[in-house]
């Protein structure tokens, strides 16, 4: 008997294809906001969902599906997982890691050169009918070339930038994160280890790309913000809430730094007010990782995850991989 699967948010319609080959699938391609009540109520009888960042898995949602046995979210990122719960439960979470690396860490450039180089502030001058002349100050940046980048978080992606960062542009890397790299990676990145007080304070530039954790939360507000050098500009593409955003907002504003480049912002799709009413600061919605080929990616290794896990008792990429052993296929 094929296992029952929903697919929550709308996605590629051949990955669809391929799901309904081993699946009796539901789908929501209309991308109708579910609360999360509707969510339970899709989710009733359905051993497998894949899942966006949007999707909250706690052990509420667990209670309510007792069917389910294997949640793939279409990210790297999965804060929206209580994965303790969902080990608890004996269920299999599964995210997408590597396809989205370099997508995503060439994001975090053009964020970065785009803030300090205000490119977004000098478009809407421009579009708005206000350039009637070159002058010699007009939107000028700060220097990314041959400046010191801060990383912090130093995974996959934060080494992308690391490597762009140090062959690409000429910049000094230095980053900070839990554990230190092996000096194999560190010198493939040319990337120095420095302590968090350390970081905020050299960089002329710091990129966020740490994952959120309850123990991430506000990792720079208002006193790391403090430390940094006031010409610095803030990328934050890792998640919402580890930026205090209101004291963000409220730096950018007196000029204890200069400029910042946010992708993911607390509460999001909501935007702080204050950061809205500021022109040093480039938003974008969270797209860090959307190309075509990287999201189609993204959505065959989570739909992968599904067909080796309820058909194989398998998984490609495992969060909790301990569930494999106990794990039954349908
Ligand atoms: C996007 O934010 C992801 O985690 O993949």
């Amino acid at each position: 008997m094929k296992a029952a699967v929903l697919v929550a948010r709308a996605v590629f319609p051949e990955v669809l294809e391929k799901l309904a080959a081993h699946f009796e699938l539901s789908t929501n391609q209309p991308d109708a906001v579910w609360t999360q009540a509707q969510l339970i109520s899709q989710l009733q009888g359905k051993q497998g969902v894949l899942t966006t960042g949007s999707e909250r898995v706690d052990a509420a949602l667990l209670a309510a599906c007792p069917a389910l046995k294997i949640c793939a979210n279409m990210a790297v990122g999965f804060n929206n997982f209580d994965l303790d719960a969902m080990s608890a439960a004996g269920v299999l979470g599964s995210n997408t890691p590597d396809v989205l690396t370099d997508t995503t860490a060439d994001f975090g450039f053009a964020l970065l050169l785009a803030t300090a180089r205000r490119m977004a502030e000098a478009e809407h001058f421009l579009r708005a009918g206000l350039w009637s002349r070159w002058r010699y100050d007009m939107f000028a940046g700060a220097e990314v070339h041959g400046s010191t980048l801060g990383i912090l978080g130093m995974g996959r992606i934060g080494q992308g930038i690391a490597r762009r960062a140090a062959h690409g542009f000429g910049m000094q890397v230095i980053y900070h994160n839990r554990s230190r790299l092996d000096a194999a990676t560190e010198s493939a990145c040319a990337a120095r280890w420095v302590s968090k007080t350390e970081l905020l304070q050299s960089c002329d530039h710091l990129m966020l790309v740490l994952p959120y954790s309850p123990q991430a939360h506000h990792a720079v507000g208002a006193p790391e913000l403090a430390q940094m050098k006031p010409t610095a500009t803030l990328v934050n593409i890792a998640r919402g809430g580890i930026v205090d955003d209101a004291a963000l907002a409220a730096a950018l504003r007196q000029g204890t730094i200069a400029a910042a480049g946010l992708d993911v912002f607390e509460g999001e799709p909501r935007v702080h007010p204050d950061l809205l009413a500021l022109s040093n600061v480039v938003l974008t919605p969270h797209i860090a990782s959307a190309t075509l080929s990287t999201r189609r990616a993204m959505a065959d290794l989570a739909a992968d995850n599904l067909i080796r896990f309820l058909v194989h008792g398998q998984a490609v990429t495992p969060l909790n991989p301990q569930i494999l052993n106990g794990a039954a296929s349908a």
